[in-house]
């Protein structure tokens, strides 16, 4: 079996669905503390599943870590786990130093444990993949070339700090301790299950609900935007194939400025559920911007493609349609993940 961390979440929620899509796929035993981020509705699907094993639990708890790998004999570990929206970070960053770096280190303590005492040959297959974000490299001009592997760590927020502090914590378990980890940089995800604090799924959302369109200062910001299946298929291959110790930039070659992606999304909504007069981008409003916003983010993944194969399928436009479709499809979903706390967070940050 594997052992996915934070598999309740947007990206794992996502990765486990589509590893298990494969009948023949190992089982996952699945590590989620259940924080405002995690929602098992995601995994519903999976009730009936028996090669779907979930588990509510910290990555930062060492002993239930240990239990965990050594009863499912764990062949691999790929940690989703972290605290992820930057604005949270802003607000309290307290709980990202804890999960993304006390909860990573005491994670790699587990796995260390763990793995020293394996048989030589299950040794030497075991994987530890670890998640991160392209964020860990800091903000672009326009003009200079997007992020590659050898780019200096230049974090800007509490958030992408504490992720880039996990990613150091990684990289010295395998050169210290010999640890097989492998470490991905992805550019900024969208697509279903996105929780609606995050740009796409909000804009989506407060558009049908009639309310303002946030836009942070001038909207001239930078995502370099990735369909959450291309990315749950470029992990899949790293953990297959991907070299030990080697970290691997994930992206979708999908540049584009905030304001062009809610331009976009509106016109998406104007055609697929039209608004009585005028259209959903009338919504659209701007606002003070958010402290330290990093201008521009944009990934080169030609190492993922030239040593592994890797490519997305989707391009922006294929993907964004696919997700605007889906959160017209399932507003159950969308109803269940809309509950106090997250009128709380829209409240204190929206006012
Ligand atoms: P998310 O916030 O949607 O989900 C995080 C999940 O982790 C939740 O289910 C939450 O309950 C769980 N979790 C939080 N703290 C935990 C803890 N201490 N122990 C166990 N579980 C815990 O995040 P996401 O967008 O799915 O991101 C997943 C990973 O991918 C993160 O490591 C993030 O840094 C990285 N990443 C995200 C993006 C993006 O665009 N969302 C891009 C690149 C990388
Ligand atoms: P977000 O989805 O929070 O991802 P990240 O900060 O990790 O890139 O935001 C994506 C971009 O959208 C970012 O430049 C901030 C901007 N943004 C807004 O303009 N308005 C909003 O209400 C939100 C949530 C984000």
């Amino acid at each position: 079996m594997i052992l996915v961390t934070g598999g309740a979440g947007f990206i794992g929620g996502n990765f486990v669905l589509y590893w298990l899509a494969n009948p023949l796929a190992e089982g996952i035993v699945n590590l989620d503390k259940l924080t405002y981020a995690g929602n098992l509705q995601t995994l519903q699907s999976l009730e009936k599943d028996d090669r779907h094993i979930f588990v509510q639990g910290d990555i930062g708890d060492y002993g239930l870590v240990l239990s965990l790998l050594k009863k499912h004999q764990i062949r691999a570990v790929i940690n989703f786990a972290a605290e992820s929206h930057v604005d949270r970070s802003i607000h309290g960053p307290g709980d990202f130093i804890q999960t993304n770096v006390v909860g990573t280190f005491n994670l790699l303590e587990a796995v260390r444990t763990y793995w020293v005492d394996l048989p030589q040959t299950q040794k030497q297959e075991f994987r530890f993949l670890h998640v991160s974000t392209d964020e860990v490299y800091g903000t672009l001009s326009p003009t200079d070339p997007a992020f590659s592997e050898i780019n200096r760590y230049e974090p800007n927020s509490p958030y992408s700090a504490s992720k880039a502090a996990s990613d150091h914590l990684v990289r010295a378990w395998h050169h210290t301790y010999g640890l097989p980890v492998i470490t991905t940089n992805c550019s900024n995800n969208y697509g279903p299950y996105h929780f609606p604090e995050k740009l796409i799924p909000l804009v989506i959302l407060n558009a049908l609900a009639g309310k303002p369109l946030p836009i942070y200062g001038d909207g001239q910001q930078i995502r370099d935007w990735l369909y959450v299946k291309d990315h749950c298929s470029a992990i899949r291959r790293v953990l297959e194939a991907g070299r030990l110790g080697e970290t691997y930039n994930i992206g979708g070659c999908n540049e584009k400025p905030n304001i062009e992606v809610v331009q976009r999304i509106c016109g998406i909504l104007d055609t697929l559920r039209p608004k009585v007069s005028g259209s959903y981008a009338d919504q659209i409003t701007y606002v003070t911007d958010r402290p330290g916003h990093d201008r521009r983010y944009a990934i080169d993944a030609t190492k993922l493609e030239r040593e592994l194969g890797w490519k997305p399928a989707e391009t922006f436009e294929t993907g964004i349609q696919k997700t605007v479709q889906w959160y017209l499809e399932n507003q159950e979903w969308v109803q269940g993940v809309q509950t106090g706390a997250y009128r709380d967070w829209l409240d204190q940050q929206y006012q």
